[in-house]
């Protein structure tokens, strides 16, 4: 078993980079789709998760690593993992060594992508998500065919609730404190490898694709 961890801001860009690593034959793993689903189907740990995420706050790190632990006790041999969005705390960063460990597997890489904030308020703002496959968009820089339908199954798009101002700069104080560090982590490891993912979405999935795929 092998892993790959995409790390960076919200809104930097870690979805849109994972939807070309599909194809490459990695597993996506986004520990907020999966959240966003446990909502979605109104479990008890979709209740719980919505009051935190709708404030931009952290979910317990045992409910994501539960998470994770599930999947990887569902996995096979051969599986190339892709984490977006998790790790995020130095806990989650180590419990992942531990799980990766007992399997015997790999963490090969921690791609980094850099955002400035500004330009994650304007990604955020516009970004348009499908509910069923999670294909992201932006009304401006990854437009859908027609507007506000998905072009890989004619779902109607949503905005993530989110999304809004208030909620974007809490996210962004939480990643600063609590996610950042795993930067220092997994340098000390020598496994980062820092993107600019302020260039287009072009250019930055041929960054990754270069590096991954
Ligand atoms: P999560 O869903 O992971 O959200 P996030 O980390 O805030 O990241 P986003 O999904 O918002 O951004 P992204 O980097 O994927 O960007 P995207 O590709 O969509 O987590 C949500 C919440 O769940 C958390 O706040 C937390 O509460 C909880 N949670 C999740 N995991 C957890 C964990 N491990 N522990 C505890 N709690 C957890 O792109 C954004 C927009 O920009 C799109 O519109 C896109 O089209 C556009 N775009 C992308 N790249 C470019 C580009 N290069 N140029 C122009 N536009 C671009
Ligand atoms: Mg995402």
């Amino acid at each position: 078993m092998n892993a790959v961890v995409l790390l960076g801001p919200p809104g930097a860009g870690k979805g849109t980079v994972a939807e070309v690593l599909v194809g490459k034959g990695y597993k996506h793993v986004s520990t907020g789709d999966l959240l966003r689903e446990q909502i979605r189907q109104e479990t008890a740990l979709g209740i719980e998760a919505k009051a935190l995420m709708d404030q931009g706050k952290f979910v317990p790190d045992d409910v994501v690593v539960g998470m994770i632990r599930e999947l990887f006790g569902a996995g096979k041999p051969g599986d190339k993992f892709l984490f977006d969005g998790f790790p995020r705390t130095l806990v989650q960063a180590e419990k992942l060594d531990e799980l990766i460990g007992s399997l015997n597997g790999n963490l090969d890489e921690v791609v980094l992508l850099e955002c400035p904030a500004d330009a994650i308020v304007e990604r955020l703002s516009g970004r348009r998500s499908c509910p069923e496959c999670k294909t992201v968009y932006h009304v401006t820089f990854n437009p859908p065919k027609e507007a506000g339908v998905c072009d890989v199954d004619g779902t109607e798009l949503i905005r993530r609730d989110d999304d809004n101002p208030e909620t974007i700069r809490q996210r962004l104080t939480v990643y600063a404190e609590q996610t950042a560090p795993l930067i220092t982590y997994y340098e000390a490891k020598d496994l980062v490898h820092p993107i600019d993912a302020t260039q287009s979405i072009e250019q930055v999935r041929a960054a990754v694709l270069e590096k991954l795929g």
